[in-house]
């Protein structure tokens, strides 16, 4: 059977007239003017390859994604060598313009295949079903016959194996604490002389620049998604685009969240997972904040190639490696946090959170609020153990707000931040946890 193809671009017409000189296995069912009618003819099911024969500085990792989502393969043709190694990072089949017509069609075929595969299936944004990172699977071509072979391995500078966890800060609406513990948590770890990656992908209301004392307005992850898009994120690009913070207990890296709710569809799924990639590729821990909703939105709309509102926030719940679900300890945070871990298993069938318990009090829970707590949580709760109670501590919090610093460097011997620090520390470190690195002279953190 032909494999349908819907192409744009100028460089075809010598592609087309090559193959119509021999019986091929292509048959080319729209020649489209504009992106958006060719994205237009892959979703409605006319094509199974989507071909871009020059012109494809607008083929992006987006792009590729939303193909992939609906079964379809990218071809692109480009006599740029370095044009066709950053499709190839994108997960294109990239060929040169004079490529045979047997080429051709073979890359079709290639590019087919690949959609309809596991491993294609895995990296759309559409599939909840996997903890497998996209970035590390978006239509990366595995056949024989990828451009990758005739031109090379790409720039080989990269390490190869992600090493760090991704570690998520979720919870239910109602701002049960998730920044606070985000944001502290990676401060331990990094006390822990480990490098640490903190990323704000809240789409509602990002507030790790303000936690930390930054006037930031850079929107480091949205510059991040976006040289991601391109498939020109590396390790250095990253490291440029993070603020770094200086604590007390070592350097922080920081990728701040967008800069109002509105710009949620600059944190595309596809890109957003490039960016975690190359963050575990450099750090020990990736400590990502997410904003509440998981909602599937495209249960909601027909069109499945549109941008999801809750993209970023499944994606990061996807990936992480451990999940911290926090919920706020009162009779209105509980039944919250138990009936959005239901709805996390919906969504994300692979999370397995971790239940923390945050602004923990007297005033809200009786006398014996640890004990009120796990006995509700027993009653009512998912069956799945309470892993740390964080107490209640207004005036604590406020000030280590206030001055932007973290609780290590402004409360270090407060329970509060003994609390979050026993949510990140091993057994070994724990004996030592109410150590306080000694301030350093002429630390500053940006303003
Ligand atoms: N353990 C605590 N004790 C006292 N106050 C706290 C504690 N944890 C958080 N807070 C305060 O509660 C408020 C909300 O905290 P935070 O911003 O961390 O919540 P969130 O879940 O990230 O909320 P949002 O929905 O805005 O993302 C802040 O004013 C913070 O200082
Ligand atoms: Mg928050």
């Amino acid at each position: 059977m032909k494999v349908p193809i819907a192409v744009i671009g100028p460089d075809f017409g010598d592609v087309g007239e090559r193959l119509g000189r021999r019986g091929h296995s292509v048959v080319v069912v729209r020649e489209c003017d504009e992106l958006a009618e060719l994205i237009a003819a892959c979703q409605s099911g006319a094509a199974r390859v989507a071909v871009v024969a020059g012109g494809t500085a607008d083929v992006t990792m987006t792009l590729v994604d939303r193909l992939l989502a609906v079964g379809v393969g990218i071809v692109c043709l480009t006599d740029d060598d370095g044009e066709r190694r950053r499709l190839d990072g994108l997960g294109a089949f990239a060929a040169s313009v004079d490529v045979p017509a047997e080429g051709f069609e073979e890359l079709v075929a290639a590019a087919a295949d690949h959609a309809t595969g596991p491993d294609a299936m895995r990296a759309s944004s559409f599939s909840f079903v996997g903890a497998l990172p996209a970035a590390t699977a978006v239509g990366r071509p595995r056949s024989e016959v990828q451009s990758r072979a005739a031109h090379g391995e790409g720039t080989g500078e990269e390490p190869s194996e992600p090493r760090g966890r991704i570690m998520a800060f979720w919870g239910p609406v109602g701002s049960p604490g998730r920044t606070t513990l985000a944001v502290n948590a990676a401060a331990e770890l990094v006390a822990q002389n480990r490098k640490v990656f903190l990323i704000d992908a809240d789409t509602y209301g990002p507030s790790v620049a303000p936690h930390l004392g930054l006037l930031d307005e850079s929107a480091g992850l949205a510059q991040a998604c976006r040289v991601a898009d391109q498939g020109q994120l590396d390790s250095q690009a990253l490291d440029r685009l993070a603020v770094p913070v200086v604590t007390q207990g070592g350097e922080l890296r920081v990728l701040t969240g967008i800069t109002r709710a509105d710009r949620w569809n600059e944190l595309r799924a596809a890109s957003l997972s490039a960016v975690l990639d190359a963050a575990r590729r450099t750090a020990d821990d990736v400590v990502v904040d997410v904003g509440f909703c998981v909602e599937a939105d495209e249960e909601l709309s027909f069109d499945t190639m549109a941008p999801r509102r809750n993209a970023a926030t499944l994606r990061v719940l996807e990936m992480a490696d451990r999940l911290v679900a926090v919920g706020s300890a009162d009779a209105i945070g509980m039944p919250r946090l138990v009936r959005s871990i239901d709805e996390l298993a919906a969504a994300v069938p692979s999370a397995n959170p971790d239940i923390v318990f945050n602004k923990v009090r007297r005033s809200a829970l009786g006398r014996f609020p640890d004990r009120a707590l796990r006995d509700a949580w027993e009653r009512f709760g998912p069956a799945r153990p309470i892993v740390g109670l964080v107490p209640f501590e207004e005036e604590t919090v406020d000030a280590a707000l206030l001055s932007g610093q973290t609780l290590l460097e402004a409360a270090p011997q407060s329970p509060v931040r003994r609390a979050i620090a026993d949510l990140v520390c091993s057994p070994v470190q724990r004996k030592r946890r109410f150590a306080v690195p000694s301030a350093r002279a002429g630390v500053r953190r940006p303003r």
